[in-house]
């Protein structure tokens, strides 16, 4: 069981070139939210809200706040048949304290539901919040923490182990490959 958990958690990578005609249906992306409404949360205050985005037209408009419309710090942007099919933005409404935590452990759940039901995600701090909010029509109280980008993964990426010589934390090679490293368990133990 752990091993499938396992599993689980290191094959749930960033990715970010997906299946462009392989969309993933609607009712998988509620799934997922419906999910993520299940997860600890400080206080229980539940402060997280969501737009899912699954219309072409919505989603090409969320693209274009996305750094990846600039080009991957490893490489180009995705071309238009490389990129995710939906978008899930993770907002907080009249949060009580800073939501961060709780958004991540809703991205993250987000993230291992996804690759569990044969999907992938990232998550994309570095966006265009107001454009976002624009496109999407979003009410004025609503603050956005985080946009996950959700698909039929189109790349591969292979876990590295993280050492003092590693030039870059990722780093993508001519087969194409993105690969990731992380730091070992000895380095991370206080
Ligand atoms: C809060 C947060 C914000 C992120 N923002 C971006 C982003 O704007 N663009 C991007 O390409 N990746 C983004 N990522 C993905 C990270 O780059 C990725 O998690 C990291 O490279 C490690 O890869 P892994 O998720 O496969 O472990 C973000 C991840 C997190 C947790």
């Amino acid at each position: 069981m752990i091993d499938q958990f396992a599993d689980l958690v290191r094959k749930s990578r960033s990715r970010r070139r997906y299946v462009a005609a392989d969309p993933i249906p609607r009712e998988v992306l509620l799934s997922l939210v419906d999910l993520a409404r299940l997860v600890p949360s400080a206080m229980n205050a539940q402060p997280l809200r969501y737009r899912v985005v699954s219309d072409p037209a919505e989603v090409a408009e969320v693209f274009l706040a996305t750094n990846w419309a600039g080009g991957l710090r490893t490489g180009p942007a995705p071309a238009p048949e490389e990129r995710a099919t939906a978008w899930i933005v993770i907002c907080s409404q009249n949060p009580p304290f800073p939501p961060g935590i709780d958004v991540g452990i809703a991205a993250q759940t987000i993230n291992l539901a996804a690759n569990a039901a044969g999907y992938a995600t990232c998550m994309l701090g570095a966006i265009d919040r107001p454009r976002i909010a624009k496109a999407l029509n979003l009410p004025a109280d609503v603050n956005i923490e985080l946009l996950m980008a959700v698909g039929r993964a189109g790349e591969k990426v292979q876990l590295e182990e993280l050492s003092p010589d590693t030039p870059t934390p990722y780093w993508r090679t001519e087969d194409n490959v993105h690969h990731v490293a992380k730091r070992k368990l000895e380095d991370i133990l206080l």
